[in-house]
């Protein structure tokens, strides 16, 4: 349903079955009850480049005043988003890239060195030699593209670190745990696996305790997300022996389009943090979160009471309207 605000921003993501995408969602609307001349649509294209290009389309037709893309697949993508920004709309695009330029400003942690960082810790880890499993994400999409080119680069200091890679398409059941599956019955055996997010991570976390009950495969993956379920929980219960932290910027993506809007400086690229969490850290960084957890169910109940009172004050106002023209 579009209001009377005055400024309409749409949102195109690319898959939001998972809870690292429910995440970003919810910033993005805690974020925008800091922003009452702001209106979000989200149209979510479950994993399809064919809807996402479609939705693109449809949001410029609309008639936004910006537009917030998380583009599934970097190539079959690019061509509607730059057709969007060509025809005048600021893009600010989040988490994943296209493979032009054509962009207002981009939102996201550094993902080549996510890669980086996650070679040097498992070289550590491994006193600089053993047999890793790579636990890609999906093909075309540059998180994907990033984390690898990152991650290899960084492994080939250590010609005695062998990689064997597997496409987990970002995905649990139905690729990352069924390929996990079909190398370990094919008799293979690794010292770590390195997956390019947790949801991967613990799907190979629980096919291997299925398979090898008592196995010592240690797994890193990547998001580190906090509250039930998320990576944070993963390195605290064992489950995972790390996770890099990857913010999902929803929250920057607002503020930054309402920089944009409002005719305020802002910066073209927007580097969220990284870091690796794992036992060292992992304690800390759950008091921290939970606290912020805390923190943003305070704003929203609030933002909730506000939007009540505007209800109640603009009925209170018709009738004062209406007691007038009587
Ligand atoms: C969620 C997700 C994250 C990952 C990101 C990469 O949909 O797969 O787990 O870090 O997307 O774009």
């Amino acid at each position: 349903q579009i209001t009377d605000k005055k400024y309409l921003v749409g949102f195109s993501q690319c898959t939001s079955f998972d809870s690292w995408r429910k995440t970003m969602q919810s910033e993005m609307q805690r974020e925008l009850s800091f922003h009452g001349d702001m209106q979000l649509v989200i149209k979510d294209a479950q994993g399809d480049n064919d809807a996402q290009n479609k939705h693109i389309n449809e949001l410029v037709e609309m008639g936004v005043d910006l537009l917030i893309i998380s583009p599934n697949e970097a190539e079959p993508v690019t061509r509607s988003v730059d057709q969007a920004y060509r025809s005048g709309i600021p893009v600010i695009l989040i988490d994943r890239k296209t493979n032009s330029n054509f962009y207002t400003a981009y939102v996201g942690a550094n993902n080549y060195k996510i890669g980086k960082i996650a070679a040097t810790y498992i070289a550590s880890l491994l006193d600089g030699q053993g047999k890793v499993l790579e636990i890609k994400g999906l093909k075309g999409s540059t998180p994907f593209i990033e984390r690898h080119n990152g991650f290899r680069d960084q492994i080939k200091a250590f010609p005695q670190i062998e990689v064997t890679e597997i496409e987990g398409e970002w995905g649990g059941e139905e690729t990352a745990r069924k390929r996990f599956v079909e190398l370990m019955q094919g008799g293979n055996s690794f010292d770590l696996a390195f997956a390019h997010n947790d949801i991967m991570a613990y799907a190979a976390y629980e096919s291997y305790r299925e398979l090898s009950p008592g196995g010592s495969l240690e797994i890193i993956g990547v998001d580190a997300l906090s509250g039930p379920g998320g990576g944070i929980d993963y390195v605290t219960s064992g489950i995972l022996k790390a996770s890099l932290l990857y913010p999902t910027g929803g929250d920057v993506a607002i503020q930054i389009a309402s920089d944009i809007l409002h005719g305020r400086p802002y910066n073209k690229d927007n580097e969220l943090v990284t870091t690796v969490i794992d036992s060292s850290n992992v304690h800390v960084m759950r008091m921290q979160t939970n606290k912020i957890l805390a923190h943003e169910s305070d704003i929203n109940r609030l933002a909730e009471r506000i939007d009540q009172q505007r209800v109640v004050y603009k009925n209170q106002q018709y009738i004062l309207y209406v007691i007038a023209v009587l």
